[in-house]
């Protein structure tokens, strides 16, 4: 670990909305008095009617509920367009960035206003009603962001499903949510390859056995798609027919706002729920201390928005906030490995926030991408989705940031709603590696196996003892799958997953998940999915996947695979059960390797020993532990030698 520090610049000190004094005392006043905190807090955001309770949160024994401004009315498509407009609707809220450099718009808060309240029209038309569910397919065009606010507007929950998930995938979280209506695209367009988004969404909606009652088209491409009268809608027609006035739902602060489908460590992928007021007020906050947003500043998030990033800060934080938020189509190394660092220069970009697996493959490619274009925009720079390694950190400060920008290493979740851990840039020292300090509220701690909070400089399971308003609210329909994931490991604490280590300073380091999930290029993925879809095929008896350290997606999948009797392993099938799980999952699933094992190292009474398979993808031979309690502790021996490179 690096023991770099970067100490707050002079200038920052000056220019952020927070300074370390700042941080420390109201750091001090959020912790001591909650309840008064977050009611200033919540004054950020327009309610129809003002809440009288603050907080209402217990995290257990026994009952996990979570309620925050539990009285309160609001609505947060009133919020992110609505208010903006007097005072800035000719301002852009959104810079869209093609595929293709050549394509890029504009569009103002007064013509966003216009698009989601003809959308939300469009979907009252359709029968969505308050409180129904609607499952959103589309690739990063500004349509993606129409839909989730148009459901906001009139009460709807959106679930927005990743353009990389297969049709299987696609089908399991609309029955997850029982959407009758689909938003969807021709095809999307990455890299200059096309993504076949209404194939794919014809496949699931088969699959659902007649759930999907609308399924709404945006022509992207205007490639050939199979049309089902009746039920698909071309997006352009409607909208433009529909009435560009279309009134707010006063919803309850909390009314749930969206789902989002994540991997757990076991089962199939849960639906995180998060509601209305304390999440917006939370992604507002957030938004504008994290990244020191100002007026008029130019930001762009460069995730997808099928992850809870682009939810929250490309879409529902910025827009709060009356920013200008940059939606990129694309992908970082198309046409070149300077894509990324045009589009700053291209759209004079000031806060640039990614993925570690991003940075490290652009690193891969060296400094002269980067350094054929000015990027003196540039002020803050953010990381999110996985822990950045020292080197990677100091590449993208001192290379992309001219060493002039202050990197903010954000830790949060899905279920978190909002970044928890993270420095802010006038405020905090930076250590190149870590996360740093908690945000405002945040109460983290480190426990020990035994549930014990450890204090000073430690390691650890990484849990959080009191609620935020951000945090997520349940399971959808599975209320009981929450408190067991969240709250049955530390009772009274929500437990984040992950491991960290808190150094002498205070600052936290994460190390990453604890338990059975693994994260690939800062996606999240249960390694139970990718077994399941592995033994679903008819040559396969048993599969076991564990991660293992990649150079560029921090983690790769590395796939044990125990083939029926008399089925002879190949670099055919090889290939074959690769590209089947892709097909089944979508390509964030694919295997990086695939070992054939003739035996799997068990207990005697049949338990894989995953601790001794991750060891031996880490190719951590002699550190194997204890394996005489195997059944048969030959297979180790076997494993080892026939390990892939
Ligand atoms: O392990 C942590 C890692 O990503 C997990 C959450 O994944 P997901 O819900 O998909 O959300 C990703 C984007 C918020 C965490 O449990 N993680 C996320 N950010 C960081 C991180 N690990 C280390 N450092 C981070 N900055």
């Amino acid at each position: 670990m690096s023991g770099n520090i970067h100490p707050v610049p002079v200038e920052w000190t000056k220019r952020a909305f927070i300074d370390a004094a700042t941080y420390k005392d109201l750091y001090a006043r959020s912790i001591a008095d909650p309840d008064l905190f977050w009611a200033e807090q919540a004054k950020r955001i327009d309610w129809i009617k003002p809440f009288t309770k603050v907080k209402n949160a217990a995290f257990g024994p026994g009952e996990v509920s979570i309620k925050w401004f539990e009285d309160g009315t609001t609505n947060v498509a009133y919020n992110c367009i609505d208010r903006h407009l007097s005072a800035a609707g000719d301002r852009t809220a959104i810079i869209w960035e093609g595929d293709d450099p050549a394509e890029s718009k504009h569009i103002t808060y007064r013509e966003l206003h216009d698009q989601v309240c003809r959308l939300a029209n469009v979907l009252k038309a359709h029968g969505v009603k308050k409180g129904d569910t609607v499952t959103i397919y589309l690739p990063m065009i500004p349509e993606a962001a129409y839909a989730m606010l148009a459901c906001a507007r009139i009460g709807a929950i959106h679930s927005v499903v990743f353009g990389g998930f297969s049709p299987d995938s696609l089908a399991g979280r609309i029955e997850g949510c029982n959407s009758k209506v689909l938003i969807t695209a021709d095809e999307g367009l990455r890299g200059g390859r096309k993504v076949p988004l209404k194939a794919n969404a014809d496949a699931a909606a088969k699959k659902s056995g007649g759930l999907v009652k609308t399924m709404l088209v945006v022509e992207r491409t205007g490639g050939a798609i199979e049309w089902t009268d009746g039920r698909d809608v071309r997006y352009g027609e409607a909208v433009a027919k529909a009435e560009p006035h279309c009134p707010c739902a006063e919803m309850n602060a909390e009314d749930s706002l969206f789902i989002l489908f994540t991997s757990g460590s076991t089962g199939a992928p849960k639906g995180v729920v998060h509601t209305s007021a304390g999440y917006l007020v939370y992604a507002s906050m957030t938004h504008q201390y994290v990244f020191d947003y100002h007026e008029g500043d130019v930001y762009w998030c460069t995730a997808d928005v099928g992850w809870v990033t682009g939810h929250s800060y490309i879409v529902y934080g910025p827009l709060a906030n009356g920013a200008t938020t940059l939606m990129f189509e694309g992908v970082p190394n198309y046409p070149t490995m300077a894509r990324f660092w045009q589009v700053v220069d291209k759209h004079k970009v000031n806060i640039f926030y990614t993925a570690p697996t991003a940075i490290r493959a652009l690193m891969g490619a060296g400094d002269d991408p980067v350094k054929s274009t000015s990027r003196a925009s540039l002020r803050v720079l953010g990381s999110v989705g996985e822990p950045i390694n020292p080197e990677a950190w100091e590449w993208y400060y001192r290379v992309v940031g001219d060493s002039r920008c202050p990197v903010v290493d954000t830790w949060w979740q899905t279920e978190t709603g909002g970044i928890l851990i993270t420095p802010l840039p006038g405020a905090t020292d930076l250590k190149p590696g870590s996360a740093t300090l908690p945000f405002f509220g945040i109460r983290p701690e480190v426990v020990d196996t035994e549930g014990r909070v450890v204090e000073g400089a430690c390691s650890g399971n990484l849990v959080i003892a009191e609620s935020w308003p951000g945090q997520m609210r349940t399971v959808y329909g599975d209320h009981e799958r929450f408190v067991q994931t969240y709250f049955s490991a530390y009772p009274g604490k929500y437990f984040t997953g992950d491991g960290c280590r808190r150094d002498e300073d205070g600052y936290y380091w994460i190390t990453g998940r604890v338990d059975d999930v693994i994260n690939v290029s800062g996606h999240r993925l249960g390694t139970a999915e990718v077994e399941s879809s592995l033994v679903a095929h008819a040559v396969v008896s048993e599969a076991a996947v564990v991660g293992y350290p990649h150079d560029i997606k921090g983690q790769g999948i590395y796939a044990y695979v125990t083939l029926m009797m008399g089925v002879e392993p190949s670099d055919a099938l090889r290939s074959e059960l690769v590209a089947w799980v892709r097909k089944d999952i979508g390509p964030i699933a694919s295997p990086d390797i695939l070992h054939f094992a003739p035996g799997l190292p068990k207990t005697r009474s049949g338990k894989i020993m995953r601790r001794i398979l991750r060891k031996i993808a880490e190719q951590e031979f002699s550190a194997l532990g204890d394996i005489s309690t195997l059944a048969d502790p030959s297979v180790v021996e076997d494993l080892i030698r026939n390990r892939n490179p």
